[in-house]
């Protein structure tokens, strides 16, 4: 008899891409931080075995394969490409990652997207292209009114960095929530209406839920102040995209950076990759990093193999 043998906790690793490319970073960080672990492809038959799920967007259908199966972790932040599994095991806890590297990153990513919008980037660029030399008059941005809708771990980080750059931030969620005096928060649907026609920078950071699906549609984009400008970092699925294009062509809005879309990647025939006012990113306004989350990660582990409630748990009935 081996006295000595340990089990190995098998934790089935899948993250999106067809090479798993970043399952050797992971396996690294999360060895010197666990004992006695292995990371295995989620498509491995020997995945059937893991106790752990570390996983992006994994198919549908294969969580539910996995009978031995005590935490799923999502790789990001959101946890929609999990519920959107109608087969995803309903016995076992899911725990979101929530990362300040990522809050700190998105900010920036928000921050930047504003600021380029504000001060005409991308007329200044192509200005540039053609050695132009030429100025355009300066928007005054002092006390703008700038919306927040999300007032989680990112949202409150971006509140709070937009308010130190001089903006008027106002915060949306659907419950009551305080940040502070400097940040004028609303909640509830009737919040919703006035935050959404007194701002003229609207940025949405939400979850996706079935309140949030197509939250920004035709109406709302009609009832944000003329020259309005949108920016996306919450999930494609909240906007009407049709309503967004034609916000923007007609003038109404003066134009949106977007970094989440209703099909990713966004097909070559989308017709937003044709509209100059509308900034496009692939998905990558914070992405997530190994060596930052896995204390995260390997804290959530531990304590549900010690038989704790690991932090971040998702409610499956509020969807985050
Ligand atoms: C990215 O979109 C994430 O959910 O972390």
């Amino acid at each position: 008899m081996k006295a000595w043998a340990v089990k190995m906790i098998t934790i089935a690793y899948h993250d999106g891409t067809p090479e798993n490319e970043k399952q050797i970073l992971w396996a690294e960080r999360l060895t010197a931080r666990l004992k006695h672990i292995r990371l295995v492809p989620l498509s491995a038959p020997h995945a059937e075995d893991a106790d752990i799920a570390l996983v992006w967007r994994p198919p549908a259908g294969r969580l539910r394969q996995l009978n031995q199966l005590r935490l799923i972790v999502s790789l990001g932040q959101g946890v929609d490409h999990l519920f959107s599994d109608p087969h995803l095991p309903d016995n076992v806890p899911v725990v979101r990652l929530v990362d300040p590297d990522m809050s700190h990153a998105l900010s920036h990513w928000v921050i930047l997207a504003l600021l380029d919008h504000l001060r005409d980037g991308p007329a200044y660029r192509l200005a540039a292209a053609e050695r132009r030399f030429d100025s355009l008059p300066q928007r005054q941005t002092a006390q703008m009114p700038v919306a927040v809708y999300g007032l989680g771990a990112i949202g409150r980080v971006i509140a709070h960095r937009l308010a130190a750059l001089g903006f008027a931030v106002q915060g949306w969620s659907r419950r009551p929530r305080d940040l502070g005096r400097s940040i004028q928060t609303h909640h509830g649907e009737q919040g919703f209406q006035n935050i959404v026609s007194s701002c003229i920078a609207h940025i949405c950071i939400l979850p996706l839920t079935a309140h949030t699906t197509n939250l920004f549609s035709a109406d709302v984009f009609a009832a944000m102040p003329a020259g309005s400008y949108f920016i996306n970092a919450g999930r494609g699925h909240q906007v009407e995209e049709d309503a967004l294009l034609n916000a923007v062509r007609t003038g109404h809005l003066a134009g949106a950076a977007l970094d989440v879309f209703v099909e990713e990647p966004l097909p070559d025939t989308h017709p937003f990759w044709k509209e100059t006012r509308i900034a496009i990113w692939p998905h990558v306004a914070a992405q997530t990093n190994p060596d930052t989350a896995a204390d995260q990660v390997a804290q959530a582990i531990s304590t549900v193999l010690a038989g704790g409630q690991p932090e971040h748990i998702v409610d499956k009935f509020r969807g985050y």
